[in-house]
């Protein structure tokens, strides 16, 4: 904490190019709450399966009767662990999907930034440092190749999918994700642009704690 602010690092970034894994071990080491953004658009899109997307007032409803929880590793919906059900291919593309609704994405957005408000955290997603939190301490844009997102993501979820059709997903969600109207995925001109493939999980976790001190140190002087 500084001059009475909480320390906020934001990650945003295509899926796969390792956020959840790398934004959860910086966390670790500086004991900061590791925030997993997307595990909550993932939950809201189990709890959304079977609604009518036109209709924002069965939405907020639905939104507002479903409790949504994170801890580092799971997820849960109405206290019911859906961990494994949320990382399937069929809410990976709805949780992208109501990831474009303005009323699924003020819900997230404000209670992320209440989160944020009286604790110091590692936050990912993909409109952290845009709109989420536009003032945080420091702000990645963490990318990898296609490919290389591709086979982490066959390693990480092992399916029966085949590779060309998780590159598909992948290629679709990204267009998705930075196309829509209301905060799309984009750098920030204050972000630090890394890119992690061929780069160990640590050596990219290191390397923002390290600019994470620079910062800290050049705000300080
Ligand atoms: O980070 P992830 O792959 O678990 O996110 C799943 C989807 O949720 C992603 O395709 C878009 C949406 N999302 C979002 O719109 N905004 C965020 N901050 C995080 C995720």
């Amino acid at each position: 904490m500084i001059n009475n602010k909480y320390y906020q690092i934001a990650i945003d970034g295509p899926s796969g190019a390792g956020k959840t894994t790398i934004a959860k071990k910086i966390a670790e080491k500086l004991n900061f709450l590791f925030v997993n953004t997307g595990g909550m658009y993932r939950c809201y899109a189990i709890a959304l399966k079977d609604v009518d997307l036109s209709n924002e007032l069965q939405i907020q409803k639905i939104m507002s009767n479903n409790h949504v929880s994170l801890t580092p590793t799971k997820l849960f919906l109405n206290n019911k662990d859906v961990t494994e059900l949320a990382s399937s291919a069929e809410i990976s593309a709805l949780a992208s999907k109501i990831g474009t609704i303005s009323v699924v994405r003020k819900k997230c957005v404000a209670d992320q930034q209440e989160i944020a408000k009286s604790q110091n955290v590692v936050m990912e997603g993909r409109d952290i440092t845009t709109t989420v939190l536009p003032n945080a301490t420091l702000k990645i844009f963490l990318t990898a190749s296609i490919q290389e997102r591709a086979n982490r993501r066959m390693k990480q979820f092992p399916t029966n999918e085949i590779y060309e059709s998780i590159i598909e997903a992948m290629k679709n969600r990204d267009f998705q994700d930075s196309h829509r109207s209301i905060s799309p995925l984009i750098k920030t001109p204050d972000a630090i642009e890394l890119n992690s493939d061929n780069k160990s999980i640590n050596e990219v976790v290191d390397e923002i704690i390290k600019l994470f001190y620079e910062k800290i140190r050049s705000e300080k002087c």
